[in-house]
């Protein structure tokens, strides 16, 4: 029988309003505070002065979709510099948590140039010291306040490079996830980020390095985004769907942060740096394609996967076309400005990438 493992170290604090939690996660020490541009004026870095008090050492609310090389390169020396007994505290989406985790590995050169050539070189960057990280997601989709992942993007380079940093220095300590955050969301950020959710969660079942703990944690996030995604998009203001929606997306992390991603985000990248398409969009509009191609490979994977849409639904595949359909989401490359000829070289492509890797695609013999 196949050996296997369940590792995630982030200490997790969970419910409406929680973010008042925040001090005592703490524990004294200072922190300086990552977010975004608007947090301002949202109040939400109101919010976050009012919590911190003192303890707040600096703020940091230029980040930017998708984190930048160069934006990191240019704030990493000054970060150190200034903030070297800080606790990180990430508030925002994907993107804010995972250019806050670039801060947390410390370099002898204190330069990220550093970091940048072990990536590049396919290195793993020799870490002399590191910050802790309390990660708070106001999305409920991105799962990375409780993954090691962060994905960095070099758009001036010639082939618009894409990194992963992923280092033992790279998990944040906590996850304190408050669903009162996601309760301003625009419709199109609700949508898109619960669809990340549902493809880390899909993707942790098709997947090489699936286990029984990462089914578990995957087929209720899975299930919980198919049932009341529609319903959140309806009634926004929701207490109990809203709560729900950053439950799933809290469930889809933990399970991919042991099993990682697979085939859906491997093309995901292509469609975002290429075609613009939004992270949730992109790693989401292929999954009835890669259910598909997922289908009838393994047996235990199918049993699985047979249970999202329940025992009595003959094609969970057609089904989950539907189900996007019913938030506005095609399935079709053609829709997203991709011909059917450069989707099978994208698919093919991505087979071969990392993620790609990762999926189940052949038959088990
Ligand atoms: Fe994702």
């Amino acid at each position: 029988m196949k050996v296997w493992k369940y590792h995630n170290p982030v200490d997790i604090t969970f419910g409406w309003g929680s973010l008042s939690q925040l001090p005592k996660l703490l524990k004294g020490r200072r922190a300086v505070v990552v977010t975004f541009p608007q947090a301002k004026e949202t109040g939400l870095l109101g919010q976050l002065q009012t919590f911190l008090g003192k303890q707040l050492a600096g703020v940091i609310d230029d980040v930017q979709p998708n984190p930048e090389l160069s934006w990191v390169s240019g704030h990493y020396k000054e970060f150190w510099k200034h903030y070297a007994d800080c606790v990180v505290v990430a508030v925002g989406g994907g993107s804010v948590l995972d250019s806050a985790k670039m801060f947390l590995p410390g370099v002898a050169s204190a330069d990220f140039a550093e970091i940048h050539a072990a990536l590049a070189s396919g290195q793993t960057p020799s870490v002399s010291r590191a910050l802790p990280m309390i990660a708070v997601p106001t999305t409920a989709g991105t799962g990375s306040e409780v993954t090691p992942w962060a994905t960095l993007w070099d758009r001036t380079s010639a082939q618009h490079q894409k990194y992963s940093l992923h280092l033992a220095q790279t998990w944040p300590e906590a996850a304190l996830v408050d669903p009162e955050l996601t309760l301003s969301l625009p419709a199109i950020v609700t949508r898109d980020s619960n669809l990340d959710a549902l493809s880390h969660a899909l993707e942790a079942i098709w997947n090489v390095n699936a286990n029984p703990v990462s089914d578990g944690l995957a087929l209720q996030a899975a299930q919980t985004v198919v049932r009341h995604l529609p319903a959140l998009l309806d009634n926004p203001s929701s207490v109990p769907l809203r709560t729900l929606a950053s439950q799933a997306s809290l469930l889809a992390g933990l399970a991919f942060s042991n099993t990682k991603t697979a085939l859906a985000h491997n093309i995901s990248y292509e469609m975002t740096l290429k075609h613009g398409l939004t992270h949730g969009l992109a790693c989401s509009f292929t999954l009835p394609m890669v259910w598909r191609l997922a289908w009838g490979k393994r047996a235990d994977r199918d049993a699985v996967l047979q249970q999202v849409f329940g025992s009595h639904v003959a094609d969970p595949a057609s089904a989950l076309d539907q189900f996007l359909g019913s938030v506005g989401v095609s399935s079709d490359f053609k829709a997203h400005g991709v011909t059917d000829e450069q989707a099978s070289d994208m698919v093919a492509r991505a087979l071969q990438g990392p993620r790609g890797r990762n999926f189940v695609h052949t038959v088990e013999v």
